[in-house]
This record gives structure tokens, C-alpha cells and sequence, in this order.
């Protein structure tokens, strides 16, 4: 055992929740302490999840437009043929210079990396393993938990990190699959099963449901089903996957009442669950709820004065924007004593194309809640921009309190969408109306009109449509 160090803060896990709060912890004077099992920092998100898959769907499209769409363009290119290899560096490169610049972060603000596996001992003290390294303690006033989340898997189901794996493995197939699997329906399935389809590959997805997307509005989630389908993606729902086999290079995936899939390569994108595994939990006494998620307060301390936790490992959505700010407020309440996360506003984007993105109420939940509500719709056929760029799928649908004009919930499958959400989260967080929004001078010719019009369509009538 090496000598024990003590800071003001010790975070576990180096991911989106993890580096942001212990940037902003150093920031507030806090000498921080960061730990990460991986030698890159950054987490699932950066290595493994966020960046590596926009990279490839940014490419992957690239090469779908090439041999679609260039030529209604005026554009006639040869024979355009893909470099598999390049594609998959290039995306290693993009993950390397943001890893890196997280390093360059810490170092900026004077925060401690260490590598190797963290446990808590005590509420107090760390003890961290690695591989050929002497164990090590670190003490800190305050302990925060920021491991975020896991693949989960299926009963029958066995990931054996070739044939049959989760989006880790989907991002690095040395070759395009003749036919891809993918086991549900989700952001990631559909963000990879696209990357793979574009680049040739046969993709069929087996969703449990039967709709695609859950949690999402279900209009929007309709017609993400109609242009996926259009798209060439195969989609089975009400479909229950109960084991798969592997012989050499097929894999059989069984599923209840239907008949048997073959195919090369099986993504397994059924959720996640957080990591809390070898972390001392359960010897420290934090509780942890039947979902497997650490049980916080509003101050993100769980039962054990001075441990806290953020991001996937707790209550709420599964996003890299979501752990961020829960990163900042936490460390803003330890040192400030306020802190702010509006969980009405937590924008949701998945990245395939069109982008679909989405933030506050849908329809189903206004419903639900009882609440009256008005909606504007208003298609990207009719926005200029949209035209002009060759990009007309989709529209943009905003829900308004019937009374208060209030906007509740703004849900946009189209061009750029998971961008042009970020006005929607300013006007809910200020809690504009849809005639607030609708008034507003938008830059002509954008994107952004369409959303300034299905408000005007929420509050009066568009003018374009
Ligand atoms: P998900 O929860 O979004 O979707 C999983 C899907 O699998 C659901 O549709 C579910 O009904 C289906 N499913 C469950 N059991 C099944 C079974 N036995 N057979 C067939 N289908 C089954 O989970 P996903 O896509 O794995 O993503 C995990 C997390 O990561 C999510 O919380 C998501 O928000 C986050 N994420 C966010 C992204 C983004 O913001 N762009 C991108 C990727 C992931």
C-alpha cells in the first residue's frame, strides 16, 4: 500500500459526470481527485459510446449521400467504394484528441488523475487496484459516484464479444455483417443498426414492443418507424428474443412463437443498467433501489453523509447531458449551497437520419397527466432550408398548455433536429409561450423556422403552411 493522499473531493469514474463535476469542483478552489479504470478519460461516452458512434453515422451517411443523393444535386461521381479500415481510424482519431483533451483539462485545473479500480472503504477512503501496481488510498472529505451505466443483457442471451455484443462491439466490426441483428429498438440500436445499413449491411431489428423507440412521442416515433423502413431497415416488434447460439460464424437468435433468424452478427441493445459492481457499496451502507440505482436525495448525497452520486448510476434518463449537469449542480451545492438541474428540459436526441430529438412532455404524458393541451405541427417539406438542402423528412411538433399557452413539449424528426432542439430547451427553461417563440425573429432561410412555425401553429396559425 502506497502512501494515502488527501483532497477536498474525490470522483469516481472519468465519464461526462464524472470529469465535468470534478472540473467545476476545481474551478470552486476544491482540490479534487479523479478516478478512472481506463487510462483514456472521458468514459463510455467519449471512448465507447457518444463520440465513436457520431462518428461513424457522420461517415456512414457521408457515403450514403455520395451514392444517393449526389447526383439529384447535379453531382455524378464514379464508382465510390468504402474503406472500412480508414473509417474505423478516423473515428479512433476523433475519440483520441477528446480523450486527450480531457487530460489537458485536468491538467489545466490542477485536478489528479489516477487509474485503476476504486472501491470505498469508508466513507472518507478509497482504495485503488491496478493491474501491476501497488494498491493505493486516497481520502477526500467528500466522495462522489459517477460510474454511469453498463449494456444490460437478455436470459439466453450470452455477449461473447464477437458474434453476439453490445454497441462496444458494434463500433468496431472489421467487417460490414452480411446480416446484422439488432435486439431492440432503442437510440442505440437504431443509431448503429443505421451506421451498418448504410454501409451495406442487411439490418433487421427485433423490438419487444410494439413500437419502436419507447418514451418518445409516439407521432414521431410513427413516422421514425416509416422512414427507418423506407430506409431499407427490417423491424420485427412484438417480438420476444429468448437465447441465441453461435456456430462458427451464424448465430441463431430464437424468439417466442416465431421462427428462428439467422445472421452474422447480433447487437444486443436492450438498455443499460448502472455500474455499481466492486465499488464497497453495500459495505459502506449506501442503499441502492430495485433497479440497481444508487438511491440520492436532492443534494445527489446518498444515506452516507459525504458520498454522492450522479448521472446514470441514479434516478433519471441515461444521458451524457443529464450526468454533466447533475456533475455541476452537485459540486455547486457542496461549495455554494445551490445548485440546479431542470429535469422538465432534458433535451433527447438520437443521431440517425433524419436526427429525431425531443424535450419536456409528449402527447401520451400530457394525456395521462389530464393536462389540456393545443399542438402545432409544421413539416420540413414547406421550410426553405430544408429544401434547399435536399432535406425534407420529417416536421417539428410543439404541445402548448391549451390556457396558458405555456410550451410543454416540443418533439422534431428531421434535418439537424438534434441542434435545432436547443431552442425548444431555452424556451421551455424560460418558460416562453408558443406565441412568445412564434413572435421571434428566426434568420430566414433556417431550420429554425419550422420550429418557429408549428408554434405559431400551436398558438394561432402558420404562415407557411
Ligand atoms: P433503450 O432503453 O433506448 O432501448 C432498448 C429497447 O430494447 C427498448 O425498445 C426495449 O423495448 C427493447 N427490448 C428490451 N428487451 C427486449 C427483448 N427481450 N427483445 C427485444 N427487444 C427488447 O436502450 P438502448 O438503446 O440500449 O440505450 C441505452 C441507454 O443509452 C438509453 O438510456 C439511451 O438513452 C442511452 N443512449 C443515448 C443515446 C443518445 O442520446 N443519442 C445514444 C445511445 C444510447
Amino acid at each position: 500500500m502506497t502512501a494515502k493522499k488527501k483532497y477536498d473531493l474525490i470522483v469516481i469514474g472519468a465519464g461526462p459526470g464524472g470529469y465535468v463535476a470534478a472540473i467545476k469542483a476545481a474551478q470552486l478552489g476544491l482540490s479534487v481527485a479523479c478516478i478512472d479504470k481506463d487510462k483514456e478519460l472521458g468514459g463510455t461516452c467519449l471512448r465507447v459510446g457518444c463520440i465513436p458512434s457520431k462518428a461513424l453515422l457522420e461517415s456512414s451517411e457521408l457515403y450514403r449521400e455520395v451514392n444517393e443523393s449526389f447526383e439529384n444535386h447535379g453531382i455524378k461521381s464514379g464508382k465510390v467504394t468504402l474503406d472500412l479500415p480508414a473509417m474505423l481510424d478516423r473515428k479512433v482519431k476523433v475519440v483520441g484528441q477528446l480523450t486527450r483533451g480531457v487530460a489537458g483539462l485536468f491538467k489545466k485545473n490542477g485536478i489528479t488523475a489516477y487509474h485503476g479500480q476504486a472501491r470505498i472503504v469508508e466513507p472518507g477512503r478509497v482504495e485503488i487496484t491496478a493491474q501491476g501496481k501497488k494498491k493505493e488510498r486516497v481520502e477526500g472529505d467528500r466522495i462522489l459516484i459517477a460510474t454511469g451505466s453498463v449494456s444490460a443483457t437478455l436470459p439466453g442471451v450470452d455477449l461473447d464479444g464477437d458474434r453476439v455484443g453490445t454497441s462496444t462491439e458494434a463500433l468496431s466490426y472489421p467487417e460490414v455483417p452480411k446480416h446484422l441483428v439488432v435486439i431492440g429498438a432503442g437510440y442505440i440500436g437504431l443509431e448503429l443498426g443505421s451506421v451498418w445499413k448504410r454501409l451495406g449491411a442487411k439490418v433487421t431489428v427485433l423490438e419487444f414492443l410494439d413500437r419502436i423507440l419507447p418514451g418518445m412521442d409516439a407521432e414521431i416515433a410513427k413516422e421514425a418507424y416509416k422512414v427507418f423502413r423506407k430506409q431499407g431497415i427490417e423491424f420485427s416488434l412484438k417480438t420476444k428474443v429468448t437465447g441465441t447460439t453461435v456456430k462458427r460464424s451464424k448465430v441463431t437468435i430464437d424468439c417466442e412463437g416465431k421462427d428462428p433468424i439467422e445472421a452474422d452478427r447480433v447487437l444486443v441493445a436492450v438498455g443499460r443498467k448502472p455500474n455499481t459492481e466492486d465499488l464497497g457499496l453495500e459495505e459502506v451502507g449506501i442503499e441502492v433501489d430495485n433497479r440497481g440505482q444508487i438511491v440520492v436525495d436532492d443534494n445527489f448525497e446518498t444515506g452516507v453523509k459525504g458520498i454522492f452520486a450522479i448521472g446514470d448510476v441514479i434516478r433519471g434518463p441515461m444521458l451524457a447531458h443529464k450526468a454533466e449537469d447533475e456533475g455541476v449542480a452537485c459540486v455547486e451545492k457542496m461549495v455554494t449551497g445551490y445548485g440546479h438541474v431542470n429535469y422538465d428540459a432534458i433535451p433527447g436526441v438520437a443521431y440517425t437520419h433524419p436526427e429525431i430529438a425531443s424535450v419536456g412532455k409528449t402527447e401520451e404524458s400530457l394525456k395521462e397527466d389530464g393536462i389540456s393541451y393545443k399542438k402545432g405541427i409544421f413539416p420540413f417539406m414547406a421550410n426553405g432550408r430544408a429544401l434547399s438542402l435536399g432535406d425534407t423528412e420529417g416536421k417539428v411538433k410543439v404541445l402548448a398548455h391549451a390556457q396558458t399557452d405555456r410550451i410543454l413539449g416540443v418533439h422534431i424528426i428531421g434535418p439537424r433536429a438534434g441542434d435545432l432542439i436547443s431552442e425548444a430547451v431555452t424556451a421551455i427553461e424560460f418558460g416562453a409561450s408558443s406565441e412568445d417563440m412564434g413572435r421571434l425573429v428566426h434568420a430566414h432561410p433556417t431550420l429554425s423556422e419550422a420550429l418557429k412555425e408549428a408554434c405559431l401553429a400551436a398558438w394561432d396559425r402558420p404562415l407557411n403552411f
